[in-house]
């Protein structure tokens, strides 16, 4: 009982807290229980909660309060006498603001030109843990008819993102949901999921190869960041070989991209 209420009162600590405020419940329950499991002292269990949050989600996004403000910049843009050009410009503009998405943006154009090159016509995407990837949606060569779903842990970017849909005229919706819980049963051509997988190991053990078995649509991209700087500590694995690996033993057809920092995993079956 007293566990249950140091848990319950945990969780409420977590949730108020200033740039954790936005986060999927569920997901701030799992990283309490981790932390009360592994440390009893007060200070350990806070710092070890908020380095995992950081570590998931909060080193890419924006601050609290950002994606809200943005949310008032899209209503503010003018929707009439755009050209194709202004509309990159201001998609790139607003993936700068999110880590994930400011990285890709100098090859945005071949990377999702290849990407699409390599499969069939797509009229729906489910993108996981998608950051403000749908806003790269400018540059996938898609229908304008496509239907992107969109999920992460933080409701001001998956509120931003709706907003984002709705004024583009784009057909989608984004949903808050962990991904550690599953894969929303949700049907799509194309699974998205985008630097993520490490993230989600990080956490729970076997989570990323659990979620990759879950994919059930057709045509997947799994991509994962590579990086010159040295790993941290906990962060030796080699989830490309592993993955390569994964991959040459399952059914999947593969073929392998290489960009500066990301590899990628175009895959059909
Ligand atoms: C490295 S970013 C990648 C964003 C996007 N896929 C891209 O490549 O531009 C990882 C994203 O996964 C999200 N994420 C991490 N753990 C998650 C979980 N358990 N459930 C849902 N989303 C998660 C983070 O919030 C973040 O937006």
């Amino acid at each position: 009982m007293e566990t249950t209420c140091n848990i319950t009162d945990w969780i409420e600590r977590i949730k108020t807290m200033k740039n954790f405020r936005e986060l999927d419940e569920s997901f701030i329950e799992q990283l309490v229980r981790q932390a009360l499991a592994l440390a009893s002292d007060e200070k350990e269990i806070l710092s070890s909660i908020k380095t995992a949050i950081q570590d998931a989600t909060n080193r890419f996004r924006a601050m609290e309060g950002s994606y809200r403000e943005m949310i008032a910049e899209l209503d503010d843009s003018p929707d009439r006498g755009l050209t194709a050009a202004d509309h990159e410009l201001f998609a790139a503009d607003l993936l700068r603001r999110h880590e994930a998405s400011k990285e890709r943006i100098p090859f945005i154009r071949r990377y999702y030109k290849e990407i699409f090159g390599l499969l069939p016509p797509i009229g729906s995407i489910l993108d996981l843990g998608c950051g403000l990837n749908p806003v790269a949606i400018t540059f996938m060569p898609v229908s304008p008819q496509v239907h992107y779903t969109a999920v992460d842990l933080s409701l001001d970017l998956v509120d931003f993102i709706n907003d984002f849909f709705r004024l583009a005229g784009i057909s989608g919706i984004a949903i808050q949901s962990n991904l550690l819980n599953g894969i929303p049963d949700i049907e799509a051509d194309l699974t998205l999921v985008q630097k993520t997988l490490p993230l989600l190991d990080r956490v729970e053990k076997d989570a990323a190869r659990r979620l990759f078995d879950a994919v059930r649509s057709p045509n997947a991209v799994v991509s994962f960041k590579t990086t010159k700087k040295r790993a941290k500590a906990g962060d030796s694995r080699d989830f490309i070989a592993e993955y390569e690996s994964l991959l040459a033993a399952s059914s999947w057809e593969t073929v392998k991209l290489v960009y500066p920092n990301e590899i990628v995993f175009v895959l059909k079956r």
